[in-house]
């Protein structure tokens, strides 16, 4: 008896159960275990997880069956039309980038990268440790577990010029991904109501936490080479905002990487106006060309206030990030933190710890380098070769994405529906707009399954692309 063949019953019988009638008669136990070549007690153990399932139902004496869905009459909803009101904020149910991808097509939407670049064995063996250790009986602390705040201040305070003192492990909270740490921090920085400068275009899941925390965006304009501070300024004085929410390294989805006089000048002026520099260095890890350069690195007084994810480079299923704050700004995080969720499950921050901190990490990112170096320039070749009317303002120096300006004539939402015809899913660019999208422009992830496939993504893209408009007047 094994779990693996319980597991293969389930999986056979799940499929029979499928397209049989309800209320069938499922196999005898005994007829099973003649079929898988298994022993009873396994043969029970696939019957007991059916049955949790709700797949069948037994019936002492007589035998287990197909359970029947009993709906009498469809249910009535329509009283929550009332209790719920309409909403504040629209939010999207499913952005783009988070749709699975469709059977076959080729994802290029998608914002996490594949199996292939995670460090598997690593995260493997560090969740086996993790599971022996007392982590995984114990709950953490709300702040963390301090051996991975250290970490985290650390890597920073490793970045730190002299002169600037560099941040303490109390300055590290641990969060359960930075979505949720960008909602933290809209919500208690900046406040219901009150306005927050983003770049535009900008990261959609920033924009979406913005909305729910009832913050006021305001757009400020940026591209392959950051924003313009002069506009950054003025977007201050205008608005009297206290906080500039920006991706200094790698932006998604431009891909930008500030200049070092870029930082200092967006610095001066964050200072300037007493305000926050929200710092998402969500692609620390995935420098190209360049390495990344913490702005967050450069500050002690407490102006910038750094998030670093390690769920997309560690592994997507162990989701732990962290935002480094100083003063009083941290309490208010802290707090905010014990409120929305109380604390991370220490499992997943002992697994991150134990993977970031083995040798293996850093060979790995060394790989991880070469990788999407071979995957982005497959992509920008192959978009060269099939789809010459799309213009890449740069080719991005770290990062997972491309950002492609279309023609102006572009119908984005018919050319990603037509794409995902054809077999390869895209993201429109407009999710990534606040306001009204500068231009029609589609992000690319080069870092999804199969790049052996992108020349042929890219040839279904100029396809689509090439197709007339439809001859419609609105
Ligand atoms: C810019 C940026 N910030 C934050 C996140 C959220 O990452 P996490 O997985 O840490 O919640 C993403 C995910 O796509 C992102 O692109």
């Amino acid at each position: 008896m094994s779990n693996d063949s319980t597991a293969r019953i389930v999986a056979g019988l799940r499929a029979w159960i499928a397209q049989a009638p309800p209320g069938a008669r499922v196999p005898s136990n005994r007829a099973l275990m003649a079929e898988y070549g298994a022993g009873p007690v396994t043969v029970q153990k696939a019957m007991h997880a059916l049955a949790a399932l709700g797949l069948v139902e037994s019936r002492p004496g007589v035998g287990t069956f197909v359970r029947a869905v009993r709906t009498v009459r469809p249910p009535d909803y329509g009283w929550q039309t009332g209790a719920l009101r309409s909403p504040q904020v629209r939010i999207p149910t499913l952005a783009m980038p988070l749709r699975a991808t469709s059977p076959d097509a080729i994802g290029l939407h998608d914002g996490y990268p594949d199996r292939e670049l995670l460090p598997e064995r690593l995260v493997r063996a560090a969740l086996a440790r993790a599971s022996r250790s007392d982590a995984a009986l114990t709950r953490s602390a709300v702040a963390g577990l301090p051996e991975l705040r250290a970490w985290f201040a650390n890597e920073l305070a490793e970045a730190t010029p002299a002169g600037v003192t560099p941040p303490a492990p109390r300055d590290v909270v641990v969060l359960p991904g930075s979505q949720s740490g960008l909602s933290s921090l809209f919500r208690s920085l900046v406040g219901f109501g009150q306005p927050l400068l983003v770049e535009s275009p900008s990261y959609w899941g920033a924009i979406l936490a913005a909305a729910q925390a009832g913050v006021r965006v305001v757009p400020v304009p940026s591209g392959a080479g950051g924003p313009d501070p002069d506009e950054l300024a003025r977007a201050f004085e205008e608005t009297g905002a206290r906080a500039f929410y920006a991706q200094p390294n790698y932006a998604n989805p431009t891909g930008a990487q500030w200049s070092p006089r870029l930082v200092e000048q967006v610095l001066d002026v964050v200072r300037a106006h007493g305000a926050f520099l929200v710092e998402d260095d969500w692609a620390h890890d995935f420098g190209i060309d360049t390495t990344a350069r913490p702005v967050a690195a450069l500050d002690d007084a407490g102006h910038v206030v750094y998030l670093r994810s390690l769920t997309k480079s560690v592994s997507p299923a162990v989701r732990v990030a962290a935002v480094v704050a100083r003063g009083p700004a941290r309490d208010r995080v802290l707090a905010d933190r014990g409120a929305e969720s109380m604390y991370v499950s220490g499992l997943l921050q002992a697994a991150a710890l134990d993977v970031v901190t083995q040798p293996g990490w850093r060979t790995h990112l060394r790989t991880l380098r070469q990788q999407l170096r071979a995957r982005r320039d497959l992509l920008v070749d192959s978009l060269a070769d099939h789809v010459p009317q799309a213009h890449l303002e740069h080719v991005p120096p770290g990062g997972l994405n491309l950002w492609a300006r279309l023609p102006d004539a572009t119908d984005l939402d018919r050319l990603a529906g037509d794409c995902e015809a054809a077999g390869v899913m895209i993201a429109p660019g407009t999710e990534w707009f606040p306001a009204e999208p500068s231009g029609p422009f589609i992000r690319l992830n080069y870092s999804g399954p199969d790049p052996d496939r992108f020349a042929d993504a890219a040839r279904l893209i100029g396809r689509a692309l090439a197709r007339p408009a439809d001859r419609r007047t609105v």
